[in-house]
């Protein structure tokens, strides 16, 4: 992966509810786990395109606090998948200016998927280029509520959005895509996506890459932006 200059505050804060792997599995006969290892090779494609496509945080829903439903061998392998994504690829992301950071709870998490974690924030904590944060028992409201509790005097929304996500350079969400054809927002990112743009794609996730993150780009760029005002012109 090449380097580049751009610093990761510069770029957008793009959200990825990463959705369709195991009707990606389905369709061809197979396990829903082969989908979900589909889905990284798919985060690998992106985290590679997402810099030089002028993305600076991009957030990816890896696992719901709702998915501790999913059956004990499902959520197991996800997990292990999540484990070999951070040792496998910290080093390289390192090298490549990216930084990475877990969101969401980590109580409920295994102890050495913990260390794991920990260990690939530290490897890559001077990355600059790619904020990469990767949500895992992550509810929305659950951060909202326990951010309330750390900061019960936030007297601005700036001071409120620093508290709930302090890693994400308190940068509200611009894009956010859900693949796999659904359309809601499943308990993610609630207040940061207050005025995201919502980019909605029958794609199943382990067919996105680095092509459909463009298009998805160029309909955020086509878009007017209005936050409750009127769009410039008129202005
Ligand atoms: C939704 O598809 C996807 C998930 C619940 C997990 C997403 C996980 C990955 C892409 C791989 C692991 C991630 C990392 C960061 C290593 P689904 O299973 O709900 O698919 P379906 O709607 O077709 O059943």
């Amino acid at each position: 992966m090449k380097q580049s200059t751009h610093s990761w505050q510069d770029g957008l804060h793009v959200a990825i509810i990463m959705d369709g792997n195991g009707r990606w599995a389905a369709r061809r006969g197979w396990p829903r786990t082969l989908g979900h290892a589909a889905g990284v090779r798919a985060l690998r494609r992106v985290v590679r395109a997402a810099p030089d496509a002028g993305v600076g945080v991009l957030t990816v829903f890896a696992f719901s606090s709702d998915n501790w439903q999913r059956p004990q061998h499902e959520v197991a392998a996800l997990m292990g998948l999540l484990g070999e994504y951070l040792r496998k690829d910290a080093e390289g992301c390192a090298e490549a200016g990216v930084r990475l950071r877990a969101i969401g709870r980590r109580d409920r998490l295994a102890k050495p998927l913990v260390s794991t974690i920990e260990e690939a924030e530290r490897i890559t904590a001077q990355g600059s280029r790619l904020l990469l944060r990767i949500a895992v028992d992550y509810s929305a409201r659950d951060a909202i509520v326990s951010a309330s509790g750390r900061l019960a005097n936030a007297s601005t929304r700036e001071d409120f959005l620093r508290a709930l996500d302090p890693d994400g350079g308190g940068k509200e969400v611009d894009l956010l895509i859900r693949t796999g054809g659904e359309q809601r927002l499943s308990d993610f990112l609630l207040w940061e996506c207050a005025y995201a743009e919502l980019w909605f794609t029958p794609v199943f996730w382990p067919d996105f890459d680095g092509q459909t993150l463009e298009v998805a780009l160029g309909a955020y760029h086509n878009r007017d932006r209005r936050f409750g005002g009127l769009s410039s012109p008129a202005a």
